[in-house]
Formats: C-alpha cells, structure tokens, sequence
C-alpha cells in the first residue's frame, strides 16, 4: 500500500503520520491474522471513490432519494457478480450486498428466519465458533435460545453427534461455517440435518468464502438456505458483508437489512466488493485459493515438525490453530513474543481450552495475507523456523525481528 497521502499530510499531518506509522508496520511484519488480508489498490481506490457520498437506503430501482441513476446499476453489477461467484441464479437465489459488516448480518438473517427466543443450533465459541453466532455475550445469544455443539476430542466436527443433539432439541435453525476450524466442513451433512429436523441452515462462510470461489473448498450451495459472509477475509475486499438466501426467504430477511437495522448502504463499499468479486471471477484468484491452502498445508506440517501440536493435526484450509500446552507458554503470551519478532498472529482458545478467552492455550495463524504478498512454500519454511525459535528462546525475538524485516522487504504490499 503505497499512496502518497500529500493533501492528508497538508492538512492533517497527525493523521497522516498515523497511516504511515501503519503502512510501515504492515510493510516491516508477516500478518498471519487469519481474517485479515489486503484488497488490491483498486479495491481501495473504489473504497475511496465519489460513490462514499451518496445515500440510497432502499433497493437497486426502489430508492427514497434521486440521483440513483449509477448507484443502482452498481448495486446490480455487484449482486450479479456476487451470485457468479458462487455459480447461483437469481431465479432461486437472492443477494443482498448491504450489510455493514458480518455480526450485524448474522442478526439479521436470525431476526428475518426466527421468533425471539427460538431455539439456535450452534458452535460453541471456545470451539471456533463466532461471538455473533449465539454467544450469549452477542444479542445473537441473548435474543435467541442457543444449543451448542462441540467439536470431537481430536478437534474435529462430529456430524452424528450434532444430529443426534439437533434432533433431541429441534432447533429451528443450525449455524454452520466458524472462525478458527481449519478443516473442511461438510456442507451437505449439514444441509440433510438441518432438513431433517425441520431446520434453517445458515452458513457463514466469512473465513473461507475465497477458498470456495476459488474451488478449493466445496460450496455449501445448494444445501445452504441463507449464506452470510464478510467480505474481507480470503475473498479480500472491502470490510463489509453480505447475504445470499433462497428465493423464497428474500422477503422475511432482507428488510431486517433495511429498515429492520441498517439506513443508508456504504456504497462506496458496495463499489470496492463489486470490485473485489470481479477479481475473485478470474483465473488469478483460483492460482491465489490454492496457494493459501497449500501455504497452510507447508507451514502446519513444519511447525508439526518442530514439535508443535495442531488443532485437529493439521490444516485444510487457510488457518493453523496451534495448541500450545507442551510448550509451557500461554497464547497470550505468545502472541506478545511473536509480535517483538514481526510476526503478527492472535492468541485463540482450542476445544476444551483450560485457560480464558484472555489467556487462552492456542494462536491461531493464517495465510490469507502473506500470500497476497505473493509468499510461498519457501517462505512460509522460513516463518516456521521463527515462530519455532521465538517460542523456545524469546531472547532471541529481536534478532530474528531482523531476519522478518529482511524478508518482508522482499515483498511489498499491493
Ligand atoms: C465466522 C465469522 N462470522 C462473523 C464475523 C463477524 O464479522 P465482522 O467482524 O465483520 O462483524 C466473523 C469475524 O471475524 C467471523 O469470523
């Protein structure tokens, strides 16, 4: 990210200093925050583009203000490519580009689908499941009923014992889709119970929306009956979400977007998305999908090598959660200790975590971002070895700080 912020730094130098202060942390550092990514420059220059003035609460063609002419097309281009993505049509399948962002979504698909107090099937969040996805710190918990599910003691989905629980508590809907799993989950599965108990299923896909439109991880079309996802993560967009849903449910949810919670849509984000998918529709981010799996795929069996244990035992996706219990040092204190050395990561609960939230047992590592610098098998060798010696001598954080700036410097951001 190198603009030249010359008018900013004119008049607000603060400000300015700040953005530089950041784009060179970004710069000097490995971002290995698994929902973190950065948008290409032309994602950026929509975000920054005239359609950040205009207000146009309604939908494309049923606006309240004029001056709609472009912003309708927009918002249509950006719904058609979106349902390209995911190879939907939109005689079954509807598309709102308008959430704000992924935790508000959520509550307003379960606010469309749902009776206050319903009960909701859902992962537990110290499993990788989200805080909006029935937590009872999220009015997603405290409006609705939530039933949780847990993942196996290898730290695994256990789809017959999320059956036997869905069909003991007949929830009216089940969540699929997390934050911190990093295996392939079965969609279909989950479509046959969530259809057999009389169920919605909602799949957030946010963490691997760019794995799946990049065909390396399979569709929850067309099991799913409302997909929700953020917009920011691997499908490397703007920060922002959005819903796809069954025909038939587009009039029961999408005026919870507007009015129900949201006024005016971000247009200037829905421009940067509508971007975004265009990009996730050529070859380029097929090449990029793949790689990020293949860059978790390398990094997970390094670090196994050097004795880490994994969630799970390894990765199929974008993300390594590792569980740090034999390496006598607590997630949080390995986060702080990766940073000193430029490496960015976030402590993370495991299942069945004896620690806290604050203090979990794990970190969570991601390549989302370090692949769009265009990193590889190679480097992501080399960031194992770091992130190995770092946790065994942290003495050693600065001097290997060094060796990640070097590296860094080797790969500039988009
Ligand atoms: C699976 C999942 N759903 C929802 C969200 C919430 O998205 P946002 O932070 O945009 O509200 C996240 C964010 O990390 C997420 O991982």
């Amino acid at each position: 990210m190198t603009e030249d912020f010359n008018m900013l730094k004119k008049t607000d130098p603060k400000i300015a200093k700040l953005i530089e202060q950041e784009q060179k942390r970004h710069q000097d550092t490995v971002d290995l925050i698994a929902s973190e990514n950065y948008p290409s420059k032309s994602v950026r220059e929509a975000l920054g583009s005239i359609f950040v003035v205009k207000y146009a609460e309604g939908r494309p063609h049923k606006r309240y203000y004029g001056g709609q002419e472009y912003i309708d097309k927009l918002e249509t281009l950006a719904e058609e490519r979106a349902l390209k993505a995911f190879k939907l049509d939109s005689q079954n399948w509807a598309v709102n580009v308008q959430p704000l962002s992924g935790a508000p979504a959520n509550y307003e698909i379960l606010r469309g689908l749902l009776d206050t107090s319903d009960k909701i099937l859902c992962l537990h969040l110290p499993h990788g499941g989200h805080l909006s996805q029935g937590s009872k710190a999220s009015l997603s918990g405290q409006d609705f009923t939530p039933v949780y599910y847990y993942l196996n003691k290898d730290g695994f989905l256990d789809y017959e014992s999320i059956e036997e629980l869905a069909v003991k508590e007949k929830p009216k809907l089940i969540i699929a889709g997390y934050t911190a799993y990093p295996r392939i989950i079965d969609f279909e599965k989950f479509g046959k119970i969530a259809k057999k108990v009389g169920a919605y299923l909602l799949t957030d896909t946010s963490h691997i929306t760019g794995l799946i439109i990049g065909g390396v991880h399979p569709s929850p079309f067309p099991w799913t009956d409302v997909l929700m996802t953020t917009t920011h993560k691997t499908l490397r967009g703007p920060r922002g979400a959005m819903i796809i849903c069954r025909k038939e449910l587009e009039e029961k949810i999408f005026p919870k977007v507007f009015p129900g919670l949201q006024g005016g849509p971000h247009m200037h984000t829905i421009a940067a998305l509508g971007v975004a998918l265009g990009e996730a529709l050529t070859p380029a981010f097929k090449k990029y999908a793949r790689q990020i799996v293949k860059n978790a795929g390398i990094s997970a069996s390094e670090l196994k090598k050097y004795g880490f244990d994994l969630v799970s035992g390894g990765t199929d996706n974008h993300l390594v959660l590792i569980d740090l219990r034999n390496k006598n040092i607590t997630g949080k204190h390995a986060q702080e200790l990766l940073e000193k050395a430029g490496i960015v990561t976030n402590k993370n609960t495991i299942p069945y975590d004896p620690g806290t939230p604050f203090d979990p047992s794990g970190i969570r590592l991601g390549t989302p971002a370090v692949t769009t610098r265009g990193m590889k098998e190679k480097e992501m060798k080399l960031i194992a070895g770091w992130i190995n010696e770092v946790i065994n001598n942290p003495g050693r954080a600065k001097e290997i700080r060094k060796k990640v700036e070097k590296l860094c410097s080797k790969f500039l951001i988009p």
